[in-house]
């Protein structure tokens, strides 16, 4: 038995307690959007928040999460209307899709402690996100103008532009 909150919702699933936390997810609870792809950590498609942190669902126990608030992308926020989802759509960000409510969720770990990120923060904080598709750079770019959008209301308006500078190539 294991106790934890999903997405704000308080949660009481009955699994083995090694089972990984990616599988009560998708299995137990129906939140599908966090993908699995490699199983073994090494791609970050299964990401998701635990207390606010990124972490590795495929590759974390369910009893591990015993008490902690989980965040899946379907509780990102109730409409879209987070500043990374939105950016995410203005800038085109997925091509195939598989990987990004990971990438997603990475970024918004990364934007929730640091308000301004450099291209650095950003390679960083997202090396560990896998995109067989190469929209590395638009993910770049699409996290330079969440940054824009979650300080000034402003430049979060429909069609308003933000030079994020530095874009970068694909990587
Ligand atoms: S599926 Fe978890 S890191 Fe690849
Ligand atoms: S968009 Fe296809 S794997 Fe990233």
């Amino acid at each position: 038995m294991a106790k934890f909150t999903v997405n704000g919702e308080a949660r009481e699933i009955s699994v083995p307690g090694a089972n990984p936390l990616l599988w009560v997810l998708r299995e137990s609870l129906a939140l599908t959007g966090t993908k699995f792809g490699c199983g073994i950590g090494q791609c970050g498609a299964c990401t998701v928040l635990l207390n606010g942190q990124p972490i590795r669902s495929c590759q974390f126990p369910v009893n591990a999460a015993e008490g902690a608030e989980i965040t899946t992308i379907e509780g990102l926020s109730p409409d879209g209307a987070h500043p990374v989802q939105r950016a995410w759509v203005e800038e085109q960000v997925p091509q195939c899709g598989y990987c990004q409510s990971g990438q997603i969720m990475a970024a918004s770990a990364l934007l929730a402690t640091t308000e301004n990120p450099t291209d650095a923060d950003i390679d960083a904080a997202m090396s560990g996100n896998v995109c067989r598709c190469g929209t590395y750079g638009a993910i770049r770019r699409a996290i330079h103008r969440a940054a824009e959008m979650a300080g000034d209301p402003r430049g979060a308006q429909p069609g308003g532009r933000v030079e994020t500078g530095g874009a970068g190539g694909d990587r």
